[in-house]
């Protein structure tokens, strides 16, 4: 009978991806598939977030249900990985000593090891197991244990690089994921390869801060964001590219020029900015004013005038006074965010920022937040209204489960769209709709060219 794995992911598109490798790395090691319902399992792995205090609360609800399980099947194995095994370590195991398994995102290539090791694990005298614990940070070893990546869809994420070293006063992920550390040039290329050769059409480039890329060459010398771009546009059955997540410091002219040199790049970039207000942007340690933000976007929009833009907001920082949440809010009519990613701060342990006196209320707080996501909200649905009429390129990922005579995509703005079509042969191509109707999360059309369906 083959063993069962279940894997539940939190927090953001690194740990997604984290989590599919590490599905991958336990079906060639030893057969695992994966399963959605955990009290089928053999395994279960929490795949965790400390980017914000609820999400870290998180962790110990969903392990307090797992221990019932294991209560029930004594042999079931339990695993905790990403950011605050990296952050809790032995921790974890001294609060929820059922757990078998603590391991980092950058030690996750060792969950076949560590498995087997704890397998043959007898209890120690208080009757619990003594966890395995590895957290540590052994640079990029990891890309060189995991197997070579398996895609069965039209899109795929490869993680160009891990880390970050920009240390923002807020932010836990320096701390978790550890500095900054990119694959070789060559690896990315080749993974890119090997997908494409699966049928992929889009990739994105994955990193924390991915535009600060710079990626060792075989032949010596480095690659940006930008020239990887280039060559993986090149790429045979490669038409879309997208990188998140970046870095407004990190955005060279390269970049910039990238959006007038490459169609390949879609016309959607999502840059968080955080705040508006030059006073808190200095406090959060982000090293630019909201002006050259706005310029940056300016140029980009010059290279490519069709682009949408989506962001993160981080309301409440210590000390944001009314006017500063009005700088906010006036970047945000000024850029015409489609999007956003907002919260409300939460002090993190041991970021610098967690010290800082913070006298606003809670409820202004969350009532700024709703202000703010209000906003983009109206934007967002403008935007779509004005798209009904246009022509979109759309890029098929499957037939729609709501209603089976349609097919779905997205367009390069990252809405998905629906249009009535019974050729399933379009699936994992490009075509183009006309769209009729747009929704508060979607749009309908009209297929008027299946000509593009290379
Ligand atoms: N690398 C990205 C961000 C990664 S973290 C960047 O360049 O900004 C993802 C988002 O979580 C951040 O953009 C920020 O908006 C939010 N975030 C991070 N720390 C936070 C905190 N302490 N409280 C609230 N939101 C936070
Ligand atoms: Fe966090 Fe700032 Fe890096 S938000 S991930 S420290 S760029």
């Amino acid at each position: 009978m083959t063993k069962k794995l279940f894997i539940k992911t939190h927090g953001c598109q690194m740990n997604e991806y984290d989590s599919s490798r590490m599905a991958d790395l336990l079906g060639d090691s030893h057969g695992y598939t994966l399963t959605d319902n955990a009290d089928e399992a053999d395994v279960l792995l929490l795949n965790t977030c400390s980017i914000r205090e609820k999400a870290q609360d998180k962790v110990f609800h969903q392990l307090g249900r797992w221990k019932k399980l294991k209560a029930k099947n004594p042999h079931l194995k339990i695993g905790v990985g990403g950011c605050v095994a990296s952050q809790e370590g032995q921790a974890i195991s001294d609060r929820a000593p059922y757990v078998d398994m603590i391991f980092g995102p950058q030690t996750l290539h060792r969950l076949p090891q560590m498995l087997d090791a704890s397998t043959g694990q007898i209890a120690n005298a208080a009757g619990n197991r003594i966890a395995m614990v590895d957290v540590t940070f052994p640079e990029i070893e990891k890309f060189d244990h995991l197997p070579a990546p398996k895609s069965d869809g039209v899109s795929a994420f490869v993680s160009v690089m891990e880390g970050c070293s920009k240390y923002c006063t807020f932010c836990v992920v320096p701390y978790t994921r550890g500095e900054e550390v990119s694959r070789p040039f060559d690896d990315v290329i080749t993974e890119v390869v090997q997908l494409s050769e699966q049928g992929v059409r889009e990739i994105n480039f994955l990193g924390q801060n991915v535009n600060a890329y710079r990626g060792p060459r075989h032949d010596g010398g480095e690659a940006d964001l930008a020239e990887l771009i280039t060559l993986a546009a090149r790429i045979d059955g490669i038409d879309r590219i997208r990188f998140t997540t970046s870095h407004p410091v990190e955005f060279t002219d390269s970049l910039v020029d990238a959006y007038l040199d490459i169609p390949e790049l879609v016309s959607h970039l999502h840059l968080p900015v955080q705040s508006g207000s030059d006073a808190i942007l200095s406090a959060m340690k982000r090293g630019h004013t909201a002006a050259e933000y706005a310029e940056k976007m300016e140029r980009i929009r010059v290279n490519r005038p069709d682009i949408s833009f989506s962001s993160d907001f981080i309301i409440g920082f210590p000390g944001e006074t009314e006017a500063d949440f009005e700088a906010t809010m006036n970047l945000i009519q000024t850029i015409g965010f489609d999007h956003s990613f907002s919260f409300v701060y939460s002090p993190r342990p041991g970021t610098p920022a967690a010290t800082l006196e913070d006298t606003t209320p809670e409820a202004t707080k969350k009532q700024r937040l709703a202000i703010l996501q209000d906003r983009i909200i109206q934007q967002a649905a403008q935007i779509s209204r004005r798209m009904v009429g246009s022509t979109q390129t759309i890029l098929v990922s499957e037939r729609s489960k709501r209603n089976p005579a349609e097919l779905q995509g997205r367009t390069e703005n990252n809405r998905p769209t629906f249009f009535e079509h019974d050729d399933d042969e379009l699936i994992g191509k490009f075509v183009q709709v006309r769209i009729t109707e747009a929704f508060a999360n979607s749009l309908r059309g009209e297929v008027i060219n299946t000509d593009l369906a290379y």
